[in-house]
């Protein structure tokens, strides 16, 4: 049985720790919690010890004879502290060890994770920032705040991760996949695109996000620092992920356009409304006794294969040798001799992003339509999704078969969004291995 230690520090969020824990008991994992003094506050003891079914203590002086400060860190599989105040960063920084939990951070050799939480003002504070730049350089994952609803009126980055978030990264973490994505920046857009016929009327489709999501957490657990660019997706926000909201095909081409000048692949799991009403109107259209206008369409742009025509003509212009320095591979860009190190380092590799993956959702000759998409939309992977028998759209399961751009193709057996999204991951991470 896998041991965990459930850190919970004083913050108003220990609340949703009774759900993380129950998240790791029902999944047959062992957890001690170790609670800091203040944390009690909000939570009381009786709490923790009867949902873990283990003793609960916060002090070293307890149980003397078994040496808890040292035992409970060094039998720990993994030790997840959540809620993770400034405060006990700030201790776990410097490594004191003033209570049983700081005493366990130092003496477990177990991966660890920190969700922190706290207002935007301490978790934005240098001190703050410096302290998780230490824990991150020592190994530790440090999930990002979410951004939302603070204790008081106030709102911003700081929120408590959603506990099936936090338990996510955590499963990750203890399934020993974390790292392959480390120092990767990714991109995927997910949702479906709104197109305004007036201000309160939209075309929109019936994508609900949960295949993007579960590719932003999937890459986040794998170490990856990801954009996540969401169309019109209702899901709590995946931890760790950078959110750009958006609504309609143009303002998601922006947003993932410029996140793709400096990512290493972009995944376009949304579905991207192909027409839009050429007018607008300011105004409320109402309804009157005569005919209703037609409403008439323009294409909008297709982002997939800009982003693979854009890449295509990068490739181009440095086998002529003329690339811009940050897109030239190793050693390319010095003799051009137009740019800095750190943008000819960026671009070590060839042109961004090194990985294109698009999506398809077919109803008929679906590996042949798909096919055809992957090679008119210049991509390296193509998802293909039938749509039918309840999967696809708003279900938790999915199955697809990812053709590659050599002419190869994997299968995916029915199952969660999350194991479709680590099939596409593994192909993603041997293509920038
Ligand atoms: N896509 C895009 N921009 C668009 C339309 C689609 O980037 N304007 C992307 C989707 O995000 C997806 C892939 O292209 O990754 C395929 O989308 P799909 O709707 O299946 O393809 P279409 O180009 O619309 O082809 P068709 O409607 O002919 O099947």
């Amino acid at each position: 049985m896998t041991s965990v230690v459930l850190g919970v520090s004083a913050g108003i969020a220990v609340y949703k720790s009774c759900e993380l824990l129950r998240l790791f008991t029902e999944s047959g994992h062992d957890v001690r919690v170790v609670p800091t003094r203040d944390a009690l506050r909000f939570v009381g003891e009786p709490t923790w010890a009867a949902l873990s079914g283990n003793p609960v203590t916060t002090e070293v002086w307890e149980s003397v004879h078994e040496v808890p400060h040292v035992r409970i860190g060094q039998s720990a599989d993994l030790v997840v502290v959540a809620p993770a105040t400034a405060d006990v960063l700030a201790r776990a920084a410097h490594g004191m060890a003033n209570d049983l939990l700081t005493n366990t951070l130092l003496t477990a050799r177990c991966p660890v994770v920190f969700a922190p939480a706290m207002h935007t003002e301490m978790w934005e504070h240098p001190a703050t920032r410096a302290n998780v730049a230490t824990l991150r350089e020592r190994g530790a994952i440090v999930i990002e705040p979410a951004v939302g609803r603070l204790t008081g009126a106030d709102t911003g980055p700081g929120r408590l991760p959603d506990p099936a978030e936090i338990f996510e990264v955590c499963r990750r973490v203890l399934a020993g996949r974390r790292d392959d994505l480390a120092g990767r920046h990714v991109v995927v857009s997910a949702g479906g695109t709104r197109e305004a016929i007036d201000p309160v009327r939209f075309i929109g489709n019936r994508s609900s996000g949960l295949q993007g999501y579960a590719l932003a957490r999937t890459a986040v657990a794998r170490g990856a620092e990801v954009t996540l660019v969401a169309a019109n997706v209702t899901l709590p926000d995946p931890a760790g992920a950078k959110v750009v909201r958006v609504e309609s095909a143009r303002q998601l081409r922006d947003a993932v356009l410029a996140a793709a000048e400096h990512a290493d692949a972009v995944v376009m799991a949304a579905a991207v409304a192909d027409f839009r009403p050429v007018r607008q109107s300011e105004t409320k259209i109402k309804k009157s006794s005569a005919e209703p206008d037609p409403i008439h369409l323009v294409k909008n742009p297709d982002i997939l294969a800009e982003l693979g025509e854009t890449r295509r003509a990068r490739r181009e212009a440095y086998a002529a040798g003329d690339a811009p320095a940050h897109d030239a591979p190793a050693g390319r860009g010095r003799d051009a001799g137009n740019g800095s190190d750190a943008a000819r380092e960026a671009g070590a590799g060839g042109p961004r992003p090194r990985v294109i993956v698009g999506f398809a959702a077919e109803t008929d000759d679906v590996l042949a339509n798909g096919r055809a998409k992957l090679e008119r939309k210049g991509c390296d992977l193509l998802v293909v999704n039938q749509v039918g028998e309840n999967l696809a759209f708003g279900t938790p399961d999915n199955a697809a078969v990812v053709l590659t751009a050599e002419g190869g193709s994997v299968e995916i057996p029915r199952g969660p969004k999350e194991d479709l999204a680590d099939v596409v991951w593994d192909l993603v991470a041997q293509r920038l291995a």
